[in-house]
């Protein structure tokens, strides 16, 4: 039996949650699905936006699924992400057909480094002639995100993995970042071929020539905007998922927010949450599950009856979780 934290939180992040939620106990697995409460709701009702029941529920779980947050998101996922140590953050650039991607065929993975870099948030007070923000890189964070990035790659029948940085200008963070990336490459160096790129080409290379990429490894800012750009190159904040990866602990999340402008309409599309739960059912190892799912949602986006109105669709997200149940 899994035990599965759930956190709905605000919004659509409610509407996909109980979607997927619906789709998961169809699938023949035992979970145990525990409900915690997070986001602009639950601080109106107990004060606080990520009370430590829903922290310690979390950290007590297999793996845990969180929806969306609305204002209180920073308050509550950037937190999460601290309280559970979680290092990786896997962004999967991905086409499904029926979407509004820019390009057919794209498929690679954006690892980014979680924990340090410019979000330290150290920001230092104002100077006299602006402000100061410190950039942290250390050998240990750099060093295992590099290393989850081979790892990946190795355990998912990659055979490249790119390094981005800006090593030309900070020469010593990103020269810290440039060299441990060659240190473990060299580790893999048989069975995975490395190469790195400055992040202002890699903007221009995931528009020019993005099927050439298989593996990304980045610090934390660069990888949050490469991701954004890779969710723009194949259609849209409804078909995003994400995975947060620490040592003990995991969390899945779509990479939206709670948009309040469709919110209470039932037409939120499911699909970034639901991919979120088959990189979770992933991470414990249930791969024919993960692919049963994973199928389930190709089937519906080929036949292309039952989309939300973002996919050009005009059915309701409950409508596609019964069309995605069908196809299982
Ligand atoms: P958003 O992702 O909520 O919405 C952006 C646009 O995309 C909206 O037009 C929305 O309708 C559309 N959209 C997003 N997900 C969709 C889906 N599954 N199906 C159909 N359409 C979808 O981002 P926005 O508007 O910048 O932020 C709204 C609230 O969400 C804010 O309070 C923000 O703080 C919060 N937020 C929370 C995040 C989190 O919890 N991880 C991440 C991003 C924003
Ligand atoms: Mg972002």
């Amino acid at each position: 039996m899994y035990n599965i934290a759930v956190i709905p939180g605000d919004g659509i992040g409610k509407e996909v949650m109980e979607a997927t939620i619906n789709v998961l106990e169809s699938l023949d697995i035992d979970f145990n699905f525990t409900y915690g409460e997070a986001g602009d709701e639950c601080k109106e009702n107990n004060g606080e936006a990520l009370p430590d029941e829903t922290i310690e529920l979390a950290k007590n779980s297999d793996a845990c699924l969180f929806g969306a947050a609305g204002e209180t998101a920073a308050d509550v996922i950037v937190r999460l992400r601290q309280e559970l140590k979680l290092f990786t953050n896997l962004r999967p650039v991905k086409t499904y057909p029926n979407t509004n991607a820019l390009f057919e065929d794209i498929d690679f993975m954006i690892v980014r480094e979680n924990t340090e870099g410019m979000y330290i948030a150290k920001e230092e007070e104002y100077t006299e002639e602006g402000a100061i923000a410190r950039r942290i890189i250390t050998d240990k964070a750099e060093r295992r995100i590099i290393d989850y990035a081979f790892q990946y790659a190795k355990n998912n029948n990659k055979s490249k993995v790119t390094g981005v940085h800006k090593a030309n200008v900070l020469k010593i963070t990103d020269g810290l970042f440039k060299e441990i990336f060659y240190e473990v490459a060299e580790e893999y160096k048989d069975e995975i071929d490395a190469e790195d790129f400055y992040v202002d080409a890699t903007a221009i290379y995931l528009i020019t020539r993005p099927k050439s990429f298989e593996v990304i490894v980045t610090t934390n800012l660069f990888g949050d905007i490469l991701s954004d750009e890779g969710a723009g190159l194949v259609g849209g904040l409804g078909m995003i998922p994400s995975g947060n990866i620490g040592e003990d602990n995991a969390l899945f999340e779509p990479v939206h927010g709670s948009a309040p402008d469709i919110a209470g309409q039932g037409i939120a599309n499911p699909f970034a949450m639901m991919l979120s739960a088959c990189m979770m059912l992933n991470y414990l190892g249930e791969y024919e599950a993960e692919e049963r799912l994973n199928s389930a949602i190709l089937n519906v986006l080929n036949e292309a009856k039952t989309l939300t109105p973002d996919l050009g669709g005009s059915s309701s997200t409950m409508e596609v979780t019964e069309a995605v149940k069908k196809a299982l």
